[in-house]
């Protein structure tokens, strides 16, 4: 069997880029600022504040949200130590920020955009967040910002027409109950995996933070803005396949490896992993709403996200093609985008324990 793309976003700074089309997410970033500083206030133990702090953002892509998120970070972590010690001394803490992604990701884009007045180190560490990419007690703080969806491969039997799992539609629509199994199955056991690594290389009593789009307990994904724009990539695809610009069994055999889960199955896969306690789980109300509701901007910015992974299977012109006809669709599906139901945005805060 073929294995999974690794997912990657579109890189460098250009007209497609993730870097230029990814403001949606830094809103969350932007949004949930106070709420990260008031889980590191209360929850971050001081004893681990010490002359060498470290910071390590998983999924971090090519820029710019990751300097948000690890700022957020060190600016609350300064903000404490000044606090509660009644020092200035937060200057003397020499801060350090690794930050990982597939080997694929464009680093390079990533070291170019750091930010001129930055008071840390940085590190890039390539390798898939499902395993190990670090050693024991490497960093105090990690961050996992949209990228807490991903599964390591699509579950066996989704992309097999022979299969009684096989799945016409390109991602997890939560309308068929043992496609939606096969998929949390596949998410439960890789966020397993990603939880027992990162306990590894955390320092004990260090946090994690995860931000990222759910679905609150009961909604299904094709019923939310997102889960119809995936149905709108699938019937595009569709749509080239009858006008014989691909193959129809390619787009049979064509899945997405991830999957949005309800906020009551992430609080089970976590508590069953056992390494970690929730600090909080906070629904956030994203500023932007659901989406930037305007066909057009919801089109370049899916194509940010899902272009490269699609571009991997279809190659370059039939995404352009793809996502042409998505921006048609989307324009013409609008009003039930903007009547979906609401998705969940989140801020989990664990502890290890
Ligand atoms: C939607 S982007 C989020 C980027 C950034 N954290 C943000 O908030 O804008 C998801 C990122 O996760 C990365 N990713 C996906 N699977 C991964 C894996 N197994 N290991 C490391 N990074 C992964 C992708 O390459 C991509 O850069």
């Amino acid at each position: 069997m073929a294995t999974t793309p690794q997912w990657i976003m579109i890189g460098g700074d250009g007209p497609e880029s993730y870097n230029q089309h990814s403001s949606y997410q830094r809103a969350l970033l932007e949004t949930s600022k106070e709420k990260m500083n008031g889980a590191i206030s209360a929850k971050l133990s001081l004893d681990l504040i010490s002359d060498r702090f470290c910071v390590a953002d998983f999924g971090c892509a090519s820029g710019p949200n990751t300097f948000v998120a690890v700022q957020n970070i060190i600016d609350a972590v300064e903000d404490k130590y000044r606090k509660e010690t009644g020092q200035n001394r937060a200057e003397n803490i020499e801060f350090q920020v690794l930050f990982n992604d597939s080997t694929t990701n464009d680093f390079n884009t990533l070291f170019q955009a750091l930010p001129p007045g930055r008071r840390y180190y940085s590190a890039g560490v390539p390798g898939s967040f499902f395993g190990r990419v670090l050693p024991k007690h490497s960093f105090h703080i990690g961050v996992i910002s949209y990228a807490f969806h991903f599964t390591s491969k699509i579950p066996k039997g989704i992309t097999d027409r022979d299969s009684p799992l096989w799945n016409r539609d390109v991602h997890c629509t939560g309308f068929n109950e043992a496609v939606k199994k096969a998929y949390l199955d596949q998410y439960s056991a890789d966020t397993k995996n990603l939880l027992d690594a990162r306990a590894e290389e955390l320092f004990h009593g260090g946090l994690m933070l995860l931000l990222g789009s759910g679905l609150r307990n009961g909604v299904k994904m094709s019923e939310t803005a997102k889960g119809i724009m995936m149905d709108l990539i699938g019937a595009s695809l569709n749509d080239l396949a009858q006008q014989g610009v691909i193959d129809q069994d390619k787009v049979d055999s064509f899945s997405t490896p991830l999957y949005i889960a309800e906020e009551g199955e992430l609080r089970q896969i976590i508590k069953e992993n056992g390494k970690f306690t929730i600090e909080a789980f906070e629904d956030i109300i994203h500023p932007n709403g659901e989406f930037p509701l305007d066909p057009k901007i919801l089109a370049v910015s899916f194509r940010a996200s899902y272009g490269a992974f699609l571009s991997a299977y279809f190659g370059v012109d039939t995404t352009r093609k793809v996502f042409e006809l998505v921006e048609v669709k989307a324009r013409e599906e609008f009003s039930r985008i903007q009547n979906a139901k609401p998705g969940m945005q989140y801020l989990i805060v664990l502890r290890k324990n």
